[in-house]
Order: C-alpha cells, then structure tokens, then sequence
C-alpha cells in the first residue's frame, strides 16, 4: 500500500446486503470503489452488533483493493491478533475505547497492519497530538458511531486542525458517516483524503443491478474533487 493523498472512496459495507457480502464486495470494487470500509460493532462500545473475525476473513478472499476495518469495539487489544489473522490491510480503533490507546497502535503495527485511530464527534483534535508518529490513518466521526444513514455532523474544523498538525507526515485523515455529494466536498477541502459511504453509495442499487453504486461512487469522488479544484 503506497502512500497519497488522493480522493479515496470507501465503500461501508454496512449497506449491503448482509446475505451476500461476497458479491457485493466484488460489485462495489468493479463499480469504482478504492477501499472496502467494514464496520465491526460489538453492542458495548457501540449500541448494534454486526460481526466479528471470522467473517472479516470471509470477506478477506474478495476484497482486491484496500481492506479497511474500523472496529467499533472495547477492549481493542484482545482482537487485534484475530483481525490481522482475518487480512484486515488497516485496523481503526477508537481513542474512546480504553485507556492505552497508543499501545493499542503499537500492536496494531506489530502484528503487520497499518494503524488507524478514530475519533467520535466530542473528541478533539489535539487527542491525536502525540500519536501522529505511530498512526497510518486518523477517523474523524461524523455521525455518533453505530448506525449507518444518520445525519451527517460537520466537523470540518477538526479536520482542517488535524491536517495541520499532521503536516508532511504519510497519515491519511478519513471521514466517516452522512458522507454523500453535498456532504464531501467540505470534508476534501478540509483536507480528508479517505471519504467512507455506506448509504449513499448503495442506494438505488443491488448486486444484480450494481450500476447504480458505479453513479453514487462517482458523484461523491466528482464532488470532493472539485471542492479541490
Ligand atoms: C457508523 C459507521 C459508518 C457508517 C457510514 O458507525 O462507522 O462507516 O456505516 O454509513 P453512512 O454513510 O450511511 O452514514
Ligand atoms: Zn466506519
């Protein structure tokens, strides 16, 4: 995985159809998608439940691109092992989630994936200060983490703070939740490179009739990108 900062669609998968998650992997990659967004819930940290490694390595043997898994869980550090087992490319943990978020970061990279942290809405910036040396990737919430198709939060001035303070460094920042075409173009322009979508990319479309997703992919890239325009 090489490092840029170019606009990057991340599909959720917490909008597909849950009986078909092999397909509709294959569908949103044929379709355009440049990461595949997995939300793992455990109904402590979070109030839904989704899945746990087993089927993140299920969903490991159709994913081409980017495995991305964002784990909605506490404890972290107990799983991290079994997601580096399941493929997981990059592993996000919630800096709300315990106590040790740093060393959860370390194991994160020493059991071969690329660290990410996520922050909920009410966590700023300056949490992530001293863990920019040891972070692929910062998750900026916005929506309360735990259901897809909520209303987007705007947390634009977290993101334009944390660009700032990543400066040259190779982290990627990724937006999370009410992300569609009205919604992103704020959050490129703040500086996000990674725009997670789950509703708004699966709308209107099926994995027998996947065009759909192709269309919602490319308003929402068409659109952060010309917010940089
Ligand atoms: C929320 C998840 C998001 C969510 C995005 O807890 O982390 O990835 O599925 O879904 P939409 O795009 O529908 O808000
Ligand atoms: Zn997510």
């Amino acid at each position: 995985m090489s490092f840029d900062r170019r606009i990057k669609i991340a599909p959720s998968i917490l909008s597909a159809d849950f009986a078909d998650f092999g397909r509709e992997i294959q569908a949103i990659e044929a379709q355009g998608a440049d990461w595949v967004h997995i939300d793992v819930m455990d109904g402590h940290f979070v109030p839904n439940i989704t899945f746990g490694p087993p089927a993140v390595a299920a969903f490991r043997k159709h994913v081409k691109t980017v495995m991305d898994v964002h784990i909605m869980i506490a404890p972290v550090d107990p799983f991290i092992d079994a997601f580096a087992k399941a493929g997981a490319d990059i592993l996000t943990a919630h800096i709300e989630a315990g106590p040790h978020i740093h060393r959860s970061l370390q194991a994160i990279r020493a059991a071969g994936m690329k660290a990410g942290v996520a922050l909920n809405p009410a966590t700023p910036a300056s949490a992530v200060a001293h863990l920019l040396d040891i972070a692929d990737l910062v998750c900026v919430m916005t929506v309360n983490p735990g259901f897809g198709g909520q209303k987007f939060i705007d947390m634009s001035t977290k993101v334009r703070e944390l660009r700032a303070m990543i400066g040259d460094r190779p982290v990627h920042i990724e937006i999370d939740g009410g992300i569609d075409p009205t919604t992103a173009p704020f959050m490129a322009a703040a500086g996000a490179d990674v725009l997670v979508a789950g509703s708004a990319v699966f709308r209107g479309g099926s994995v027998d009739s996947p065009a759909p997703y192709g269309e919602n992919i490319r308003a929402i890239r068409a659109a952060a990108q010309a917010a940089l325009a």
